[in-house]
């Protein structure tokens, strides 16, 4: 069994920062369709994680997403969707354009020295992949199409021509619980025999049928219907159901049967309350009857979804009860979930060097308990000093090794170009060719970190943390020989 995320982690209020700010503010996320922005010029407003965004089309079909937030003071600007060539704050009315300058400012002639020009609503990254329009708030992010990667083609595969497909209804929903824990429900089928009978009676759930798969930027999930399957007709272009979720939250249906595509995020909106919406496409010979029958069958498992997750929620919440286990097989999508939930705070964590561990530590700082001191990147200039008690090392090594592999890795040999008391002028052995790395003493205090290296007391122990890769944090545990 593999350790979970602590379960704090799904009602703590102050890990909402640092959520939006390490995962939702770098990732593509669904945000409409095209059909919203109307024929011509128009916007869409949207969230992303809890960002407001909105994209833009203008009259030439140039698409550009921005923050929705007004540069005067900061409400936020656009409302749904409409066909207009400008953006206007409901506050005091500074009018952008749909490239996102500032246009006009009520009054801001009488300023002097206000100037319009120069004053521009922050740029994002918008995507579009067939009729679905995605946003990143990254305004530097890798195309869409890199981070779709297989998915176009697996959808492809199941007899869905996205380019045929046609808006239906969007359903608009909330669940009592954290984003995460909606996401978790998703990423499995386990709960499915037990929790969805209807779902089950039509597809094969049976660990040997219902194959799991993982991608760079995606999961997939893909079920047989069943001999003598029951619950909804399955006639039609789609063989076998595909469920993907595309990191971090974007969730993606198509049923077997007719012609169908559903797709939607889960949004945060408090630490125990998730917003979500769901948009329905079917292609073209998909029947009014047929879609009724669909959408009557996904509502059931979304009803039945819902009390399973609220039920969580509660349960998690009590605070008493650390963490829960994950099957390492049946489970593994949500384990690879938590890993990335895990790295994205480790992320932000190394480029702030006051900001806490993990998930955990910060927990754990919310409810007030004493902060865990040290941990540093190598690349800032100047030196930092390391001290922590063998107790507060122990949870430092707890908050990554759930993700980490440690190697013990103890020989003089090795250690000698790193004697105690000599600083190291390039990375410490097991850190890798990156230079993400970072370095915890264990237990013993006064390991001080620099632009050139590292110094190494006698007799230390310490743990390297590396990040070959932004997913793929590993660690070595180095023990230096006294003098
Ligand atoms: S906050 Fe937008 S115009 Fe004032
Ligand atoms: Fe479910």
């Amino acid at each position: 069994m593999s350790a979970a995320l602590e379960w704090s982690a799904y009602t703590d209020p102050s890990l909402q920062a640092l959520e939006r700010e390490g995962i939702f503010a770098r990732a593509w996320q669904y945000v409409g369709h095209f059909a919203e922005l109307g024929q011509g010029a128009g916007y869409v407003a949207g969230r992303v994680g809890d960002i407001p965004v909105v994209v833009t089309r203008d009259r030439t079909g140039l698409l550009r997403a921005f923050l929705n937030v007004c540069r005067h003071r900061g409400s936020v600007l656009a409302a749904g969707a409409a066909a207009r060539e400008t953006l206007q704050c409901p506050y005091h009315a500074w009018t952008y354009g749909l490239d996102g300058a500032l246009r006009s400012a009520p009054r801001s002639d009488r300023e002097a020295g206000f100037d319009c020009e120069g004053i521009s609503l922050r740029p994002a990254s918008v995507g579009a992949w067939g009729p679905f329009l995605f946003v990143n708030p990254d305004p530097d992010a890798a195309p869409l199409a890199e981070v779709l990667g297989d998915l176009p083609g697996l959808v492809a595969e199941a007899g869905v021509d996205i380019d045929e497909l046609r808006h239906h209804a969007r359903a608009e929903s909330t669940v009592e619980a954290n984003w995460k824990l909606v996401a978790e429900n998703f990423l499995e089928c386990y709960h499915c025999a037990v929790a969805h009978p209807g779902f089950s009676a039509l597809v094969d759930v049976s660990p040997d049928a219902y194959e799991l798969a993982l991608g760079d930027a995606f999961s997939s999930q893909f079920g047989p219907v069943r001999e003598n399957g029951s619950g909804l007709d399955t006639e039609g272009e789609v063989a076998r159901s595909q469920f993907h979720f595309l990191w971090p939250n974007t969730m993606i249906n198509i049923f077997p049967g007719r012609t169908n595509f559903s797709i939607g995020p889960v949004l945060p909106a408090g630490p125990e309350r998730t917003e979500r919406f769901l948009d329905y496409f079917f292609g073209s010979e998909a029947e009014e009857g047929w879609i009724e029958e669909l959408l009557e069958f996904d509502g059931q498992v979304g009803a039945e979804d819902k009390v399973l997750v609220e039920n969580v929620q509660r349960g998690v919440a009590t605070g008493l009860i650390e963490r829960g286990r994950l099957l390492p097989e049946s489970e593994r999508l949500i384990v690879d979930f938590q890993r990335r939930v895990q790295a994205r705070a480790s992320r932000r964590r190394s480029s702030r060097p006051s900001s806490r561990w993990s998930l955990r530590q910060l927990s754990k700082r919310s409810r007030g308990k004493a902060p865990l001191r040290s941990a540093s990147r190598t690349a800032q200039p100047g030196s930092l000093s390391c001290e922590q008690s063998p107790k507060r090392q122990v949870e430092a090594n707890a908050a990554t090794s759930s993700n980490v592999c440690s190697r013990p890795w103890e020989t003089s040999q090795s250690c000698s170009s790193r004697r105690p008391g000599v600083s190291s002028t390039s990375p410490p052995p097991g850190s890798g060719s990156s230079s993400r790395w970072l370095v915890v003493c264990r237990p013993r205090p006064s390991l001080a970190i620099s632009a050139t290296g590292i110094t190494v007391p006698p007799a230390s122990w310490f743990t390297i943390v590396d990040f070959p890769t932004p997913d793929e944090p590993s660690s070595t545990t180095v023990r230096c020989p006294a003098r």
